[in-house]
Parts: C-alpha cells; structure tokens; sequence
C-alpha cells in the first residue's frame, strides 16, 4: 500500500482565508488541501494542522515511519523553532518546505529560517499554487 503524503501546517494557517488576504491570499486551508487531494492520483494526502510547536515535533517523528513524503509550512515555527530543525533532521523521508509568502522579502525576523537547512526543498512566494508544486516535488522525491 503507498503511504500517504503528510501536509503539515503551523500555527495560524488556522485563518488563512480571512488572515491578511493581501498577503496569504483569499484561500482557505481546506481549499487548499482538497485541491491537493485530487490532484495526488494513488497517493493519499494526511492533511494536518496545529498551533502547537510540539504536536508539530511529535507529527513530523510520525511521518518518518508512516509517510512517503512531508510537505511543510511551519509558519512562525520557521523562525523560531531548533526543536522543529532537530525533528527534520532526523526524518528519514523526504521534506518539501513551502510559504504563501516569500519571507525573504519581508520583516528582518523572517530571514531567520531554521526549517530550510533541514529539508530537501523550499517553495516561497508563489500563494496556494506553492503547495501544488510541491506535492508534484514531494511524489518525485518520494518515488510514489
Ligand atoms: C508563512 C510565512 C511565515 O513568516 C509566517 O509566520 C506564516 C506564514 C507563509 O506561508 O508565507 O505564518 O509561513
């Protein structure tokens, strides 16, 4: 049986939709993860989200055994988080990182990313359309 493709969110990605549609756009998650769902053909999707740092940790430890891929935008966690860096690190399967917005053409404290060193791919700056390619990236990396 192929295993699913983990598409994780961090926190406030709760909102997108109504959250500063000028930046993240006028989609909802939902919007977006159903998209994904129908565009994966024989791999299912495990679409998730959370506010929550450590349940971020504990899903990403999950996916390396129960995963083919992992797709993750990790919001403020991007920033902030060595514990997220340490969990990617030690996943065995491959990680595409992507943003609705390009951080690096943003705030200073956006610069900062501890998730890109860790992963095998960033997508930024490109809206909704970032997760679409990133799911054709995550099937290519995965071999799904
Ligand atoms: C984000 C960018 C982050 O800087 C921000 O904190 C988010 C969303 C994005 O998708 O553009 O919450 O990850």
């Amino acid at each position: 049986m192929v295993k699913p493709i983990y598409v994780l969110g961090g926190p406030n990605l709760n909102l997108l939709g109504t959250r500063e549609p000028d930046i993240y756009g006028r989609d909802t998650l939902e919007d977006i993860h159903d998209r994904l769902k129908a565009k994966s053909g024989d791999t299912p999707v495990e679409a998730r989200q959370t506010n929550s740092e450590g349940e971020l940790v504990t899903w990403i430890q999950e996916a390396s055994r129960e995963a083919s891929a992992v797709i993750l935008n990790a919001g403020a966690y991007t920033h902030t988080s060595i514990a997220l860096h340490d969990a990617l690190r030690a996943c065995q399967v491959p990680v595409v990182e992507v943003h609705l917005s390009n951080p690096a053409a943003r705030e200073d404290f956006r610069h900062v990313n501890y998730v890109a060193p860790a992963v095998n791919a960033s997508i930024a700056g490109l809206g909704a359309y970032g997760y679409e390619l990133a799911l054709m990236a995550a099937l290519k990396l995965s071999g799904t």
